[in-house]
């Protein structure tokens, strides 16, 4: 690689470190390759284009350097599985890693050898738009799921890029590219593991962020990508700017023009510039200045060159111009179990699954047959046309007879922001002849995702008022709920008998939530987010810490509080006046067609910490997932620590009427945090594990009411 480097002009080398996309001329493109300016192509998908373009790289520049086709592969490339919050809702990173084995198999078929994902933010506010993207609150969870998504694309053939470094979830209020103010600790604590985790499990690539953090955008940003990335984690990854992330730090109001932009990046070492054009552009007359050395450039192509070497892309720059792979049954199967293993029953009393006494099942809701919404947010390639809605796989099921029921089709709304009432009356008559309501409630797929934040939660449009309408008929009301986020469906859960809640599903969205609802699948997801009452509660996340005024025990609410009374009558304690410190539902939540029973945990001694162990019993009477969860909490320490830390967690099959024991290991290195002095002007962080005591609970849910264990480091 040296030697290639040693023989690459200044200008071939500024060429590496330019990513375009074909949002400009084919000509002007075309040109710029055949001049050696372009180190990656994305956006462009299909072998032959891939390898027309390849070809120009190869065979017309001096160097004959190969081009890297990159692309957003989020959660499937033509098979599209749910979104990645749904599948951190699934606990189950084995089958993510298969998925992403997948995926990488048809997009390497279409040309692409670099995916932009996976997305490890973790997200703890609803309100954005990108929580559909990630694996949800929990910096365990995130990370364990980001690191099988590496592992699942780089087994087959094409480069993770973990992203977005850092802090870009945090934006302030929930809104996109927002303002973030992260505290190192916490930066270090929370939002950084992910990207080690994704780092340690090979990720060959990692790209910078949106958001401004703490003043200073990470394009820009000295610390994270050279103090942290390079020196602490030593990490050889290629850092790419995310689209434009570089020229933005002109909008952003920390650099007066373009060329300032570019001294900036570069100094921070932002190594690919995506789409940007300023390295193409201001770089070379920077070298000139004397602004930006050789050796810092050099630094930045070493890194990209070191990822077309471990692709293989100079001994087989070309991809098959075969059939490309699409929607085998390997795929579609393991989509539809992504599916029933990501949905949530969030309540039940009695409805599902379906029994043979429900001959007439009422379908309506916007969501019912939406070929395209249930896809998600970020489906280049997905093809609508592919999907199975609920409505088409439950009349499958009626016509080869694998349910013994009739169907009556209605959807009251014709997709879920649309507020108009004109087919209430019909839905209600349809209802009215029905044994049991399917309701497919939720979000089109354009309402989360990048730039789609929104400032209100609740299912849009009219849909609350036709469940209200339909409760009106007395009937069983299932509610089935297929979102980008968590909603706030607290009056809608009320109405309903039953609630089973699945992100976006994607291609096999329609099979896998009629397994659910008719018990050929027992639902086994478990959610990855709490689910705030009202969005007046965001951040409401189970990992908080506790005030120094805890919540009573029980809360003075508002509706409890004597007119007039003394300004602290009622006391001074930390909860909100209309919903107290509760959640709809908690992290971790989920239910069965079964039921669990927790033993307490017993924890022994081992010589490098601890061993926790729990025995959970099946008690009902069928077979299913359950999802052991451990948390600790830490009683004392150099700094407050959360109410609640999951540390480990297992997704296990437990037979009717059987015992399972679970196991899990606690060492010092687990409980560890990072702590931060103030000395003077400067502050010093560092990593330790304190002298204390932890309560430890093997639990279904972050409530953890079970009574805990306790340890001592
Ligand atoms: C997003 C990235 C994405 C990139 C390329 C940006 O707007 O933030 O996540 O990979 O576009 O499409």
């Amino acid at each position: 690689m040296d030697d290639l480097l040693a023989r690459m002009t200044l200008e071939e080398k500024i060429g590496q470190m330019n990513q375009l996309d074909p949002a400009w001329n084919s000509e002007e493109k075309e040109a710029l390759i055949r001049e050696g300016k372009v180190g990656s192509i994305f956006n462009i998908i299909g072998a032959k284009e891939v390898n027309r373009l390849q070809r120009m790289a190869v065979e017309e520049t001096r160097l004959g350097i190969p081009l890297i086709a990159a692309r957003d592969v989020i959660h499937g490339f033509r098979t599209i599985y749910p979104i990645p919050l749904g599948q951190g809702a699934t606990w189950d990173p084995q089958l993510v890693e298969q998925a992403a084995a997948l995926t990488a198999d048809e997009a390497v078929s279409a040309g692409i050898r670099w995916a932009f994902s996976p997305m490890v933010d973790v997200a703890r506010d609803p309100r954005w738009g990108r929580v559909a993207e990630g694996y949800g609150e929990d910096t365990y969870l995130t990370a364990t799921m980001g690191a099988a998504t590496v592992r699942g694309y780089q087994s087959h053939n094409m480069a993770a890029c973990v992203k977005h470094f850092a802090g870009y979830s945090a934006s302030e209020s929930g809104r996109d590219y927002n303002t973030t103010w992260i505290p190192e600790t916490q930066l270090r604590d929370v939002y950084l593991p992910p990207f080690k985790a994704a780092l340690d499990a090979g990720a060959l690539s990692i790209m910078c962020s949106f958001n401004d953090l703490n003043g200073l955008p990470p394009s820009a940003n000295k610390h994270l990508n050279i103090d942290i990335l390079r020196r602490e984690w030593q990490s050889d990854a290629l850092l790419v700017s995310d689209w434009g992330s570089g020229s933005d730090l002109v909008p952003h109001g920390l650099c007066a023009d373009k060329k300032e932009a570019t001294l900036r990046c570069i100094r921070a070492r932002m190594e690919m510039d995506m789409q940007g054009c300023i390295y193409n552009d201001y770089l070379a007359e920077l070298v000139a200045e004397g602004k930006v050395s050789e050796e810092q450039i050099d630094e930045c192509v070493r890194s990209i060159l070191r990822l077309k070497y471990r692709l293989g892309l100079f001994d087989n720059p070309y991809v098959p111009e075969t059939e490309p792979i699409a929607y085998t049954d390997s795929a579609l199967q393991l989509a539809t179990r992504l599916v029933e293993q990501g949905a949530v029953l969030l309540k039940n009393d009695g409805v599902l699954p379906l029994n043979e006494k429900m001959a007439n099942i009422l379908v309506t809701g916007p969501m019912a047959d939406q070929q395209k919404e249930q896809l998600g947010t970020w489906i280049f390639d997905g093809q609508p046309e592919h999907s199975v809605t609920p409505l088409m796989a439950l009349r499958k099921m009626v016509g080869d007879k694998s349910l013994n029921a009739k169907l009556i089709y209605e959807p009251g709304l014709q997709y879920s922001r649309d507020k108009s009432m004109a087919d209430f009356q019909k839905t209600i008559q349809a209802a009215k002849r029905a044994d049991v309501i399917l309701f497919f409630a939720g979000e089109e797929a354009i309402l989360s995702g990048e730039a789609r934040c929104r400032a209100d939660i609740s299912l849009p449009g009219a849909q609350t008022e036709l469940l209200r309408a339909l409760k009106q008929t007395g009937r069983p009301l299932v509610l089935i709920v297929m979102a980008g986020r968590p909603l706030t469906i607290g009056e809608e859960t009320d109405l309903a008998d039953a609630v089973l809640y699945s992100f976006h599903g994607g291609t096999m969205a329609g099979p896998g939530l009629a397994n659910v609802l008719t018990g050929r699948a027992v639902p086994a997801g478990r959610l990855p987010m709490t689910f705030p009452k009202m969005v007046g509660q965001i951040p409401f996340y189970y990992n908080r810490h506790r005030t120094g005024r805890p919540s009573y025990d029980p809360p003075v609410l508002i509706d409890s509080i004597p007119v007039g009374c003394p300004q602290f009558s009622i006391g001074s304690s930390s909860h909100w006046l209309e919903s107290a410190v509760e959640p709809l539902f908690p992290f971790g939540y989920g239910l069965s067609y079964t039921t669990f029973q927790y033993g307490e945990p017993a924890i022994s001694q081992t010589e490098n910490g601890y061993t926790v162990t729990c025995q959970i019993t099946n008690t009902g009477q069928v077979d299913a997932y359950e999802v052991p969860q451990l948390y600790t909490h830490q009683l004392s320490g150099d700094l407050v620590r959360p109410i609640k830390e999951l540390k480990g967690y297992q997704k296990i099959l437990i037979p009717a009427g059987e015992t399972r024991t679970v196991s899990y290991t606690l060492t010092p290195d687990q409980l560890g945090y990072w702590h931060e002095e103030q000395d003077g002007f400067t502050s010093r962080v560092w990593f330790a594990t304190d002298e204390a005591e932890w309560e430890v609970w093997v639990a279904p849910d972050a409530r953890c009411q079970t009574p805990p264990g306790r340890i001592r480091f």
